[in-house]
């Protein structure tokens, strides 16, 4: 099938990659000349695992191209993905001036029927709008279908090749078909195509994350919990996670979640709660709990220096929202950073993939190193904040020869408190026996 994505990001690029790989001739199209041509000459413009291998062969193949030519990109496609950006205004709520301006430019340059697919994050009624904004100036018959996805950085090609579900909004039977034929290859495990109205599957969206991103938050207030009454939280998940009910996954305490959607989708949902006049007490609660958690070893860091951090150096291990991404978008580091540097501390940071992006987002504020060893030594303290396979298993001799002080401030819970103590470590986590 020829279909067309517009939007070459993070989803975009991921969608047209994997769905030429299933067969299909994709054409993406970006407004980024620049990296457009990057593209088109076997670039690659996004760190992820596992999409490169793929996105070279569908590229030497002929499957997949690009072009900054909207009119160009969609000829004879039937289906046209929008997977554009949806930055939270001023207000929080998500901005759709991307995805409605392309649908405007889409309404006259359409020759013939297609579907037209918001894959973007948006709000409920978005389809709607999209809808309007074609039909202005439409000449043919087209849909709208709302079709969320359900990525996760680090794991999106696996993530899309092997879905858990597929979900698909749309009340016409013509889209549905054509939708059906396209997922085909990615849910011959038995993962179901689930159809629904455009406005639940836009809620559904929203409401994934908002959930994860409330159960996460729940398992770190019961971590604080487990600090003041002396309980373990690691033996709580346990206790609590073999209930089939609640699920093992996504209950690690830490210092907060991060990244370009569980912050921006929680406040985005909460916004259109209150345009709808519904108090959704607990995504405040989530959120105010979740802005206080990135930085809670800070109070603890600044304790154990006898409350100056002036002329103190911490080694900080980790840079990125979390493993196996360059993305530092909301990350808790950054948050640490902040609060460190204000207090007089210097920061010597390592991360596998996130340095380039804090450095254009921070540039000098801290020190870059080429290792995990090279960001301690000297250095009067560790912090942990991203939990990449590299930190798990250190050489703590190493460790403890290289820091000042044989201290570790762990926000992702690597290692055993046992370890830690035989081995003299001063060891402060999350929930657990310091
Ligand atoms: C998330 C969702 O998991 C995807 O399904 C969704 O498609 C995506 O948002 C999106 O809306 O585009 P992602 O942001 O890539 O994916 O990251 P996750 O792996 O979900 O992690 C989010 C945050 O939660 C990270 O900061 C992570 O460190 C934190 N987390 C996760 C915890 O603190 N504890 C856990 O147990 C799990």
């Amino acid at each position: 099938m020829k279909i067309a994505v517009v939007g070459t990001g993070y989803v975009g690029l991921v969608t047209g990659t994997c769905f030429a790989e299933t067969g299909n001739d994709v054409t993406c199209i970006d407004i980024d000349e620049k990296k457009v041509n990057s593209l088109k000459n076997g670039k690659i413009t996004i760190y992820e695992p596992g999409l490169e291998v793929i996105f070279q062969r569908n590229l030497e193949q002929g499957r997949l191209n690009f072009t900054t030519d909207l009119a160009e990109g969609i000829e004879g496609a039937k289906i046209i993905f929008l997977a554009l950006p949806t930055p939270p205004g001023e207000d929080g709520s998500a901005d759709l001036k991307y995805v409605l301006t392309v649908a405007s430019d889409l309404g006259p340059i359409l020759k013939e029927y297609a579907v037209i697919v918001d894959k973007s994050t948006v709000p409920v009624g978005t389809a709607d709008k999209v809808h309007a904004a074609i039909k202005e100036n439409a000449k043919v018959d087209f849909d709208v279908v709302s079709n969320p996805e359900f990525l996760r950085e680090g794991v999106a090609v696996d993530d899309f090749m092997k879905p858990d579900r597929v979900v698909i909004g749309t009340t016409s039977e013509k889209a549905k078909k054509l939708m059906e034929t396209l997922y085909a290859p990615l849910v011959r495990q038995g993962n179901p195509v689930i159809f629904m109205d455009e406005k639940s599957a836009e809620l559904t969206k929203y409401a994934a994350n908002s959930f994860l991103a409330t159960k996460i938050t729940f398992m770190n207030e019961i971590a604080n919990m487990c600090e003041l009454l002396g309980a373990d939280v690691d033996s709580v998940r346990k206790g609590v996670g073999t209930d089939t009910r609640i699920g093992k996954r996504f209950l690690f305490a830490g210092i907060g979640y991060g990244g370009s959607c569980f912050p921006k989708d929680v406040q985005a949902l909460a916004k259109s709660a209150q345009q709808v006049n519904y108090d959704f007490r607990i995504l405040k609660s989530v959120m105010d709990v979740n802005e206080d958690q990135k930085t809670k070893l800070i109070p603890k860091i600044k304790e154990y220096f006898g409350g100056d951090l002036k002329g103190k150096t911490i080694g900080l291990w980790g840079l990125s929202f979390k493993p196996y991404t360059d993305d530092i978008r909301e990350a808790p580091s950054l948050y640490n950073i902040e609060k460190l540097v204000e207090a007089g501390a210097q920061v010597k940071a390592y991360d596998p993939e996130g340095m380039e992006n804090v450095q254009g987002q921070i540039g000098e504020k801290i020190t870059y190193c080429h290792d995990a060893y090279s960001a301690i030594n000297g250095a009067d303290a560790l912090l942990i904040a991203t939990e990449w396979p590299v930190f798990r298993t250190p050489d703590f001799e190493k460790v403890a020869k290289l820091l000042n002080n044989k201290v570790i401030f762990d926000g992702r819970n690597l290692y055993s408190p046992e370890q830690m103590k035989d081995l003299g470590f001063t060891y402060v986590s999350i929930g657990r026996e310091t």
